[in-house]
């Protein structure tokens, strides 16, 4: 890769990140892919920033056992569902089997906002977690994102 490293770069939400630089060419698909979500999504990232001037975007699971989710027909095989009230990321990797997370991004507390083919996508700053098993894929988040227990009974997914 000619992608480069650099420290400092100031954030909209008061702290500071290593940035990446190189040719434009240089760009890795899944770095597409997340600048096209930034711009999809441009309003509500940067309603999360401007929100919040203590150096972290916040937001918390409402997520209470017993709660109802949805259909588990609505999360797609190798792919998830945000359940953004909740807090809660549900996935199924594959057929049957369901995993859920916390949407809660393990870098600066941002929502995680999108699913995409490379995985749970925060677009704050870009990390993407793994949807089998939260691990992270692409930092600059530190951790995987929390596992939330969840059960699958008929046809309905909730929170255990
Ligand atoms: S809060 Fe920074 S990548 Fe998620």
């Amino acid at each position: 890769m000619t992608d480069e490293t650099t420290p400092a770069a100031s954030c909209c939400c008061g702290a500071e990140h290593a940035t990446r630089t190189g040719t434009p060419g240089a760009l890795s698909r899944r770095r597409a892919i997340g600048l096209g979500a930034v711009a999809g999504l441009a309003v509500p990232v940067l309603a999360a920033c401007s929100s919040d001037d203590s150096g972290s975007a916040s937001a918390e699971s409402t997520a209470e056992s017993g709660q109802v989710l949805g259909k588990a027909s609505d999360v797609p095989v190798g792919s998830g569902v945000i359940y953004s009230d909740a807090g809660v990321v549900v996935t199924q990797p594959t057929k049957g089997q369901y995993e859920g997370f916390s949407a809660i991004c393990t870098h600066q507390g941002c929502p995680v906002s999108q699913i995409s083919a490379d995985g749970i996508v925060c677009t704050c700053h870009g990390s993407v977690f793994d949807v089998s098993t939260g691990d992270v894929l692409e930092g600059p988040a530190p951790s995987p994102l929390d596992s939330v227990d969840i059960t699958v009974k008929d046809g309905e997914v909730t929170i255990a």
